[in-house]
């Protein structure tokens, strides 16, 4: 009897190992499959990341009330192209793309001028769109401070602004559309010279492009 009672109990063991043995390998399957799968995605896909590029700045009607009370008049006429260099995604802009003149040191910079709203709208893949945008400082209240910089830019013929993009996508490949993710662009320096004949030789300025 206390042999057989040895033989069952060993018997479980063993059970007990093939099963262990059977979800190892099962669960070693299981990831080995999903990295086949991301790696065909990836290969098929061939993610790239979007682009967006000031290609045109232009202010009119600049100018500034001095200190105290100082205020600031200005009408940035921008373009910004946004790529999508990808064969098989397509985007979804999802809320209205706002677009800001932002002008500043880094960490205190201070909105100078909201965009129109751009709505919502979907980019093909592999399509380039320029978004034209007009954005307006009507005597946008500035510190003192502003004031005399912008003044001294005034006088030196040339305004430096940043540009700040925030829209909210989703990506979308073979129909099946992504989570909803937030972008975030910020293009700086734009460099924009006053004088009427400056327009035609502006520099494209490249934007970095962050998703959340
Ligand atoms: C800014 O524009 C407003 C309205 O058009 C005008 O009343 C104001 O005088 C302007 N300010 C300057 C500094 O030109
Ligand atoms: C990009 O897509 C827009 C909107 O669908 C279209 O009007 C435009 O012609 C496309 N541009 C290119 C270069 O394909």
């Amino acid at each position: 009897m206390p042999t057989r009672r040895r033989g069952i109990a060993e018997g479980g063991h063993a059970t007990r190992v093939a099963v262990v043995r059977c979800i190892v390998a099962a669960i070693l399957a299981a990831i080995v499959v999903a990295g086949l799968v991301a790696l065909v995605f990836w290969l098929v896909v061939r993610p790239k990341p979007i682009e967006y590029t000031v290609t045109r700045a232009v202010v009119r009607h600049f100018n500034v009330t001095p200190p105290p009370a100082a205020t600031v008049n200005a009408t940035f006429y921008l373009n910004l192209a946004i790529d999508n260099p990808n064969r098989r995604i397509s985007m979804r802009y999802e809320d209205s793309v706002a677009i800001r003149v932002l002008y500043g040191e880094d960490g205190t910079e201070l909105v100078l001028a909201a965009g129109d709203d751009v709505p919502g709208f979907h980019q093909p893949h592999h399509n380039e769109t320029t978004l034209p945008v007009r954005a307006v400082a009507r005597s946008a209240p500035v510190p003192d401070q502003v004031a005399r910089e912008l003044e001294h830019d005034l006088a030196a013929g040339e305004l430096s602004v940043d540009v700040q993009v925030i829209a909210g996508v989703r990506f979308i490949v073979g129909g099946v559309a992504s989570r909803y993710y937030r972008v975030h662009g910020t293009c700086s320096p734009v460099n924009i010279g006053l004088s009427p004949s400056a327009a035609r030789s502006f520099n494209s300025v490249p934007c970095d492009v962050e998703i959340s």
